[in-house]
């Protein structure tokens, strides 16, 4: 049953001002598809249509939507306190979250810098890596390393380091002193393969003809997600990321791992770190942390990078960087009430569970018109179309909106690729019902 609709219900009547973001504004505007509500596992439309969430939002509400504990959460904080100065004051909800978080992280990842995006995550992060060396007196290690197909979120940063084309080229030249290893996806060798492709460990070698081209000695950190997701699920190769830690520890270079989204669950594990027993330096994290009801992200980081900014005057400012809203005490409540959820439902467990009747039902589409790759990991599926004739990406789209409006079901897509990440609380039933409505879509847009 849809809840009960209220104010939100109503149609805007003027969709001019909102600039959407990574969105065709104009096709949008012409044919909205707009969204007033939401429980667990659906959206409502404003004249009351239910449309299944096959994306979890955007790979954030983990937990499902609106869901009573976070929601009355967030009600009680805002109720008792509203904001508190992040700068030289605090409230206690921060320190019980940090420590909550620190312990889901693995080995020694046990202190928490909060912001409110997985972007500022991504740039706190760089920053951290920046100083942390400078404050060793190892300033000469300013190189940041990506991967190409990477998906950091939008900062200066974070489309320095990333890799996707679109998200750069019309930014000047970005930051300097940043390479790039090559991606991790070859269709020729890993075609649909479920879970950790077998082939592409040795990719991660590249890093060694980068510190050499470049010196170990001016090379701060290393950045990956450890499955690519924003460019179209890419899990790993089997021994990738092993291969990239060892590479690190080599050349005394930081590991980062861009967690925001296979951090709480969508992996099967608190951090994809766990689930591949690779442990980097830094974890940054967001979305999931909150299942996307409040903004909120952050940065893990290992004791002894915390330790090594705890010098100098006690009165002094360790590390100039910070948001207003880090740790914001709305985005703590529903953070504690989001670990709760977690932890009583035991949802990434549940995800590790139906990954196999999720990788199955997924492969199931192989055949379908137009189908070239079909890819798994988790709870997480990415279906690569081919394009249509002189309109790359065109087919793709076609699907979302055929998805929405046809089939009651919200689909991603990037490029040609359709992904499905669906909430952690989604049942065998839910996981047939989107497939089903998925090889409709691919059989409609043929
Ligand atoms: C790996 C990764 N990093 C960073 C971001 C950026 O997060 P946000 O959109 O919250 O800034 C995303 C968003 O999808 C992401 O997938």
């Amino acid at each position: 049953m849809p809840p009960a609709s209220g104010p939100s219900a109503a149609v805007p009547n003027d969709l001019e001002s909102y600039w959407l973001p990574f969105t065709p504004n104009r096709a949008f505007k012409a044919d909205p598809r707009l969204i007033a509500r939401a429980k667990d596992m659906h959206y409502y439309t404003p004249d009351g249509r239910a449309v299944l969430d096959g994306t979890a939002g955007l790979w954030c509400t983990n937990a499902g939507h609106n869901r009573d504990p976070i929601v009355a959460a967030i009600q009680a904080q805002a109720a008792a306190l509203d904001y508190a100065p992040a700068f030289q004051f605090a409230h206690p909800k921060a320190f019980e979250l940090a420590s909550r978080v620190a312990a889901l992280a693995p080995k020694d990842l046990d202190h928490v810098f909060f912001c409110n995006s997985g972007s500022e995550a991504v740039d706190t992060a760089l920053k951290i890596a920046l100083a942390y060396h400078n404050v060793r007196s190892e300033g000469s290690r300013t190189r940041l390393i990506g991967r190409e197909r990477g998906y950091h979120g939008v900062g200066f940063g974070g489309i320095s380091v990333g890799g996707i084309v679109a998200n750069r080229k019309f930014f000047g030249s970005l930051l300097a002193g940043v390479d790039h290893l090559p991606a991790t996806y070859n269709r020729a060798e890993q075609a649909f393969s479920m879970g950790e492709p077998d082939w592409g460990a040795h990719l991660a070698d590249d890093l060694e003809r980068i510190v050499a081209l470049h010196d170990a000695s001016t090379i701060a950190a290393v950045i990956v997600e450890p499955m690519a997701g924003s460019t179209g699920v890419l899990p790993p190769p089997k021994g990738y990321l092993e291969r990239l830690r060892a590479i690190c520890d080599k050349y005394g270079l930081l590991l980062i791992f861009d967690e925001v989204i296979t951090g709480f669950g969508r992996l099967g594990h608190a951090f994809a770190a766990e689930r591949y027993g690779v442990v980097p330096d830094m974890i940054t994290f967001a979305k999931g942390i909150t299942s996307g009801a409040v903004p909120m992200g952050g940065v893990i980081v290992r004791k002894p990078i915390y330790d090594a900014f705890m010098r100098g005057p006690e009165h002094a400012v360790e590390l100039f960087h910070g948001y207003t809203y880090s740790a914001h005490p709305l985005a703590c409540a529903a953070g504690l009430a989001t670990l709760d959820l977690y932890r009583e439902e035991g949802l990434f467990e549940r995800a590790r569970k139906l990954e196999p009747v999720w990788a199955d039902k997924a492969m199931g589409l192989k055949g379908l018109p137009n189908v070239l790759d079909i890819r798994t990991i988790g709870i997480t599926a990415a279906i690569d179309l081919a394009s249509r004739p002189d309109a790359v990406g065109r087919r793709a789209y076609d699907a979302m909106v055929h998805a929405f409006n046809d089939e009651g079901l919200v689909v991603r897509v990037t490029g040609e690729t359709i992904a499905l990440t669906p909430p952690l609380i989604v049942s065998e039933d839910q996981i047939s019902e989107i497939f089903d409505k998925v090889a409709k879509t691919i059989k409609a847009v043929a």
